[in-house]
């Protein structure tokens, strides 16, 4: 069993980094930040600086040589997390990984033996799963609030910056793997399943990543999900979960802005649902930090990740059928 701080340390001076996960783990007090790695030793020099981090590291390598880390966050491009996964594991440090988990399923699976060889534990960072707003919305469905869940729509897409790396599509790159993929990991959390029908279409304009996707899911029960995502639009999130007696509505589910909104729809009417306060990245580090000191009932298990993949892969297939 694992006592006290875990210590962490971060791969890559990303942005997401920058926003969320330097102050999750500097405002937990269940986790330490002890370092930060970057591909430029001034890089990660500058940041250790500027945050308070005591060490710092010109690769990832040296980050994970260093024996006092315990746990690392990855927030790298896509096409990395499979690398400095298997790095990470076969170094024995415990690994939050950033969604999407990989680049395909191959990856994932490759990356949930080596951990699982190497004794560590390996959790996709979908930090919106550790929103208390969550647990409110599967409370409200389990409690049959809706009736029986029929229907499920799920839009996400945003401006992407043309030099961005999610245009690659070697890095990982293109709405479905960047945002389509919440949709699905939502889909598979209301419904308590996996999918058994999918069709999906997209389009790629002058791009070689899909900048537009829509995907139809059909689940057990005659569950059906339609996800939407893209990268051409103004930010737009809004899910609506359909029952068979009324709605529940999400909005707002960005990392900045204004806070999240639950709403309880019958007919015209909306009413504002009341839920808990919280970071939902203190929680996501937090849960994780608790689930490796407890050594067991990862939320959620690394076969999570793998299962997410397995769905997109099978996305990735029906889009490719499609055109
Ligand atoms: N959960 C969420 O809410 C959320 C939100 C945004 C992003 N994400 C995920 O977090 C990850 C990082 O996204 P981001 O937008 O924060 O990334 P980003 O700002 O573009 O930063 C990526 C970092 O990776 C490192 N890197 C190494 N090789 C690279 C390469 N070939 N090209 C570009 N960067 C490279 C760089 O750090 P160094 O130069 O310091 O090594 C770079 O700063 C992605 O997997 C993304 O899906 C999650």
């Amino acid at each position: 069993m694992v006592t006290g701080r875990l210590k962490w340390g971060i791969l890559g001076c990303s942005r997401i980094t920058r926003s969320a996960l330097i102050p999750a783990l500097q405002a937990s007090d269940q986790t330490e930040l002890i370092g930060i790695a970057s591909r430029n030793l001034q890089t990660s020099r500058d940041w250790a600086a500027e945050f308070g981090i005591p060490r710092f590291y010109g690769t990832y390598s040296d980050l994970l040589s260093d024996p006092d880390i315990q746990v690392v966050y990855i927030g790298l491009p896509n096409h990395l997390h499979c690398e400095w996964t298997l790095s990470a594991a076969h170094n024995g440090k415990h690994v939050l990984c950033d969604k999407p988990l990989a680049c395909d399923l191959a990856e994932a699976k490759q990356m949930e033996s080596c951990c699982s060889l190497n004794n560590v534990m390996l959790m996709e960072g979908f930090m919106w799963r550790h929103h208390p707003r969550t647990q409110r919305l599967l409370e409200l469905i389990n409690q049959g609030k809706i009736g029986t869940l029929q229907l499920i729509r799920y839009s996400f897409a945003l401006p992407m910056p043309q030099d961005d790396w999610r245009w690659n599509p070697a890095a990982g790159g293109g709405a479905l793997w960047d945002v389509g993929c919440y949709g699905v990991n939502t889909a598979r959390l209301l419904c308590n399943a996996e999918p058994l029908g999918i069709q999906a279409c997209t389009h790629k304009e002058s791009h070689k990543v899909d900048v537009t996707t829509v995907v139809t899911l059909q689940f057990p029960g005659n569950v059906l999900v339609q996800i939407d995502c893209g990268f051409t639009s103004p930010f737009r999130y809004r899910v609506e979960v359909i029952g068979s007696d009324a709605t529940l509505l999400i909005t707002r589910g960005s990392l900045a802005g204004p806070p999240p909104q639950l709403y309880f729809c019958l007919d015209e009417e909306a009413q504002r649902i009341h839920f808990e306060g919280g970071d939902q990245f203190v929680r996501m580090v937090e849960h994780f930090t608790e689930d490796i000191q407890a050594g067991c009932g990862l939320r959620p298990p690394a076969e999570n990740g793998v299962a997410n993949m397995q769905v997109l892969d099978r996305i990735a297939g029906a889009i490719a059928a499609w055109k």
